[in-house]
């Protein structure tokens, strides 16, 4: 893998924008991002310190903070947290948290994620919560090494996945997802999650570049897929569980760059309002999981179905789902639950990147946004 990151990097010429690049280069990013972390029988994050421990296992609540796609990571991450290491975890928008009356929880471990380190919302919040001495100290997921976010955290974990150009985010997300992985199933660890699923999950977690190279594999089919979006005006992204922050990334991913208004629901909340626009001109996309809630996802896709709705459903091999009429399958190959949301981000990302390419809009640079939102 590291040769073939060599050989990306060299061959920048063979692909037509940045986003795609940074695109095909997540195998590469992620394979980064756990080398030297991810020990054969053990998770080495000696880089925070010889007391880390110590505060890992004081920590009774996490408070992410965090912006735009780095947000969606905060959102999986509590998912994590919760399932793995049993830890209660508040999630916010940091142009939100920073204009609330906090009422900081005890034990509380403040972790902050974010591409550029610089979002002027996000280290407002950071530098807010300097004012309470509830927290136990604050840790950040951060992309670049120098940056302001990182000098001011009590302690930093960089994502390698290298310099990021295209202003919508992809090889970050997935390496930041990889990260909190890691930090929490070492968090977990602590606190005692047990020996076998901890090894489960390192083995799991070691195969993620492999199994993000098979989705990109699909770049020819999800490239004839883009053609059929050129025209819509709107779009619905539907999700559950872990995947709920995927349709929310696939729906961000097309508005920002596809220029496509795209909405992302639990799918679970289709019958409180979203049913009524459901009509043949606008696709419907639905990320599965094979795991508990699949047959809760089947229902929902059902409902819209009956009312006429075109779907567009990314599921894994062997779950049931058959292509007919206004119903469009993109299969992916078996994952393993925990890494789901990794893996089917980059689907995603791949529609928007083609639904975009075919509209001739400038890719890297969408109208009115910024890579690295500086000011409030
Ligand atoms: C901007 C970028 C997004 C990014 C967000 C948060 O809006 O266009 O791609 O997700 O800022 O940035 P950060 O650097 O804090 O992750």
């Amino acid at each position: 893998l590291l040769a073939k990151k060599t050989y990306i990097e060299e061959t920048y010429s063979q692909y037509r924008h940045y986003m795609q690049k940074e695109i095909f280069e997540q195998p590469c990013a992620i394979q980064n991002t756990i080398a030297g972390r991810l020990q054969s029988d053990f998770i080495d994050l000696s880089e925070l310190g010889e007391n880390i421990n110590i505060l890992f296992s004081k920590v009774q609540h996490v408070q992410i903070i965090a912006c735009g796609t780095s947000y969606h990571s905060a959102m999986i991450s509590r998912f994590w947290l919760e399932k793995l290491a049993n830890l209660p975890c508040d999630i916010e928008i940091a142009s939100e948290f920073r204009y609330r009356e906090l009422v900081v929880r005890p034990g509380s471990l403040l972790i902050t994620i974010s591409q550029s380190g610089e979002t002027a919302d996000t280290l407002a919040a950071l530098r807010l919560t300097k004012n309470y001495s509830g927290y136990l100290g604050s840790l950040t997921i951060c992309n670049t090494e120098h940056s302001t976010l990182v000098r001011e955290s009590d302690f930093a974990l960089i994502t390698y996945a290298g310099s990021e150009i295209s202003v919508a985010s992809t090889k970050t997300f997935t390496a930041q997802l990889t990260l909190m992985l890691i930090l929490i199933t070492y968090i977990a660890r602590i606190r005692g999650m047990e020996h076998v699923i901890f090894h489960q999950i390192i083995r799991t977690i070691e195969k993620l570049p492999r199994s993000i190279e098979q989705i990109l594999s699909l770049e020819k089919e999800i490239k004839i897929l883009a053609n059929k979006f050129i025209h819509k005006k709107h779009a619905l992204f539907l999700g559950r569980g872990s995947l709920l922050p995927i349709a929310m990334e696939g729906a961000l991913k097309l508005k920002e760059t596809a220029y496509i208004h795209a909405e992302a629901y639990a799918a679970g909340e289709l019958k409180h309002g979203p049913l009524a626009l459901i009509n043949d001109d606008i696709p419907v996309i639905v990320i599965v999981a094979n795991d508990y809630l699949i047959n809760k996802v089947k229902s929902n896709i059902e409902e819209v179905h009956a009312r006429g709705g075109k779907l567009y459903i990314f599921a894994e091999q062997n779950t049931g789902f058959i292509q007919c009429k206004n119903i469009n399958i993109t299969l992916l190959p078996k994952t393993e639950p925990i890494i789901a949301p990794i893996i089917y981000a980059v689907p995603m990302q791949m529609l928007a990147y083609y639904i975009a390419v075919v509209k001739g809009n400038n890719v890297d640079q969408p109208r009115h946004l910024a890579k690295s939102v500086t000011v409030e």
